[in-house]
């Protein structure tokens, strides 16, 4: 019976570990953490989708840019590069958002347009597709020169 003191102060201490380890824990964790009240969204903070919802899209797509560039949206609707997005190439509208003249990228070298017409294995037909830079320039029976780029001859936004 001498020990039976000792045990009860230690599932005093236990449980004052357990009762203050939800404590500390209440001021961790978010009210809306789905073990909370009704488990309702397990392992997960319920908040969190409306902050998603809320986040600014990088990406805004072809249809943002047409309330300023008009008149070159419509000439690039009418040529091979209509299904071709604008920020595919010029990044994402928030760098030119801030403020319009902000310098939006515009690349211009060879790899530019390589890195969606080299050829690849697997690269879908509806996607035409050249050799190499060298080859093409073969097939169209024009001079190859190390300076020349893809823009040369082919507009980036009616490249035919
Ligand atoms: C609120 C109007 C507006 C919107 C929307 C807009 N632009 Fe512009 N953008 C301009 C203006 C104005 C200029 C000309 C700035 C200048 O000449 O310095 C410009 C210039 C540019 C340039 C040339 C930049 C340079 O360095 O000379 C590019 C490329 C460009 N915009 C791409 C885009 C793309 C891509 C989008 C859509 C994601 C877009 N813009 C949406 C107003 C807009
Ligand atoms: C295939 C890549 C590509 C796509 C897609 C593209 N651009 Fe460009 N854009 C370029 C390049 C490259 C230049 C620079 C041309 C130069 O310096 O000769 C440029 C230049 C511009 C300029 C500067 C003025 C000019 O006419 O040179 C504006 C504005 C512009 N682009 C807007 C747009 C908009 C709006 C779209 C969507 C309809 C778009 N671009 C789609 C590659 C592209
Ligand atoms: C983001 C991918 C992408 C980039 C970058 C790109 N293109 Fe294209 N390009 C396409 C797609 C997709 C098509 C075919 C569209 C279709 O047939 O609907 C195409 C079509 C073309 C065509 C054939 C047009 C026609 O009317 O048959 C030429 C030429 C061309 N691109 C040149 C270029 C040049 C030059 C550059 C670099 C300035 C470039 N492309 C950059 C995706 C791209
Ligand atoms: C010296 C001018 C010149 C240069 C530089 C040039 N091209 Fe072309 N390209 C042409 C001509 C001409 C055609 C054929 C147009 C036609 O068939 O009506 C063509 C056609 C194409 C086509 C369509 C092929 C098809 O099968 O439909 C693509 C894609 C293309 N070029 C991409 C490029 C790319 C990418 C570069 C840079 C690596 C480039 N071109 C550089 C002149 C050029």
């Amino acid at each position: 019976m001498g020990h039976f003191n000792h045990i009860i102060r230690l599932c005093v201490v236990l449980i004052a570990v357990v009762i203050g380890f939800f404590i500390v824990r209440g001021f961790f964790f978010s009210v809306s953490f789905g073990t909370y009240g009704s488990y309702l969204y397990g392992y997960h903070r319920g908040n969190s989708d409306a902050e998603q919802e809320n986040m600014y899209a990088l990406y805004q797509g072809t249809e943002k840019c047409a309330k300023c560039h008009e008149k070159l949206i419509k000439e690039s609707r009418a040529g091979g590069h209509a299904a071709v997005a604008c920020e595919a190439c010029h990044g994402f509208w928030q760098a030119h958002n801030k403020n319009t003249k902000d310098k939006v990228p515009r690349d211009t070298t060879v790899e530019s347009c390589m890195r969606c017409h080299e050829k690849v294995i697997g690269r879908p037909d509806f996607l035409p597709q050249i050799n190499s830079f060298v080859q093409h320039m073969k097939d169209q029976e024009e001079a190859f020169a190390p300076d020349l780029k893809c823009i040369d001859c082919h507009n980036p936004h009616v490249p035919l």
